[in-house]
This record gives structure tokens, C-alpha cells and sequence, in this order.
């Protein structure tokens, strides 16, 4: 996992508070910006967008997720999340899943009033269930072991 320098930290948060004030949040009134660095040092957002349908409603990091996906990123370098609560934000447990597909990294998380956190997705899940569980239950499937 890369170590963040102030100065990237600072513009993940910028864009995260950002992107945040484009939230579709008329249900809940609560609004959340997410942005992700990829390893190519491009940054993709996210904001949480809410439906009729209250369990359709998807959260900034997911949508930052797949705006990253789309553009074409090849692996995924960190993520800031921001929400206006004391203390900041830490994203859902569907959130953290679908981070822990991409590895460990980084999640700075944030507030509007300049508090952050840095912490990362497997402190945030320890012990997942991920990608490399299936690799070796198909090899084990493939070699008739099970
Ligand atoms: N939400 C996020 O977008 N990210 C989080 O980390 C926590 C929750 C959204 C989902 C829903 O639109 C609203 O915040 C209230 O739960």
C-alpha cells in the first residue's frame, strides 16, 4: 500500500467535499462525496444517489468505484470519503466489500470542518472474503480435490 503525501491526501479531500455537494440525498438529507485515486494518479468521484426505492439507493463510494472502472483504471490507489458528521464518515459494510475487490489501500475519511482520518479497507474489514478465496477453490476444484 503507497504512503500519501499531504499534498495528494489534500486534493482527494477537495474533490470528495466537492463532488458531494452533487448528491442526490431527498430522502435522507444526507449528503456524501467520494473520490478515488488510481494508479495512474487520475482521480473519479462519486456521490451518493438515493431513490423512491430506498434499498436502490447507492452510496459516493460505489459510484466512485464504477466511475473509476469506466474510465478504464487499472488498480485503485486510495479513496477519501466525505460527510458532514463529527467524526467523519467510514463507509457502509456493502462499501467496504467492494473496495476489499481492489486490494488494500488508503481510505482517508473526512469532514467539512478539516478533521480526517486515515485509516484502510482492511483495517475497515479485516479477514474478507475476496478474489483470491475463489482462485484457490477453483484450482482446488480443478485438480478433482473436492
Ligand atoms: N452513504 C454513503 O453514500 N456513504 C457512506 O459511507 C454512508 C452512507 C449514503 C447512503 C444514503 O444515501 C445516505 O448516505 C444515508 O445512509
Amino acid at each position: 500500500m503507497k504512503k500519501l503525501s499531504d499534498e495528494v491526501i489534500d486534493r482527494l479531500v477537495a474533490a470528495a467535499e466537492s463532488v458531494r455537494q452533487r448528491a442526490r440525498a431527498p430522502y435522507s438529507g444526507f449528503a456524501v462525496g467520494a473520490a478515488i485515486l488510481d494508479g495512474n494518479g487520475g482521480i473519479h468521484l462519486g456521490c451518493n444517489v438515493e431513490n423512491a426505492s430506498y434499498g436502490l439507493s447507492v452510496c459516493a463510494e460505489r459510484h466512485a468505484v464504477g466511475a473509476a472502472v469506466a474510465a478504464g483504471s487499472q488498480g485503485l490507489d486510495a479513496i477519501a470519503v466525505v460527510a458532514d458528521t463529527t467524526p467523519p464518515t467510514s463507509p457502509c459494510g456493502a462499501c467496504r466489500q467492494v473496495l476489499a475487490e481492489f486490494g488494500d489501500m488508503p481510505v482517508i475519511l473526512a469532514n467539512l470542518d478539516g478533521v480526517r482520518t486515515v485509516t484502510s479497507v482492511v483495517r475497515l474489514l479485516p479477514e474478507a472474503f475476496g478474489p483470491d478465496v475463489l482462485g484457490t477453490y477453483n484450482e482446488s476444484m480443478d485438480s478433482g480435490s473436492q
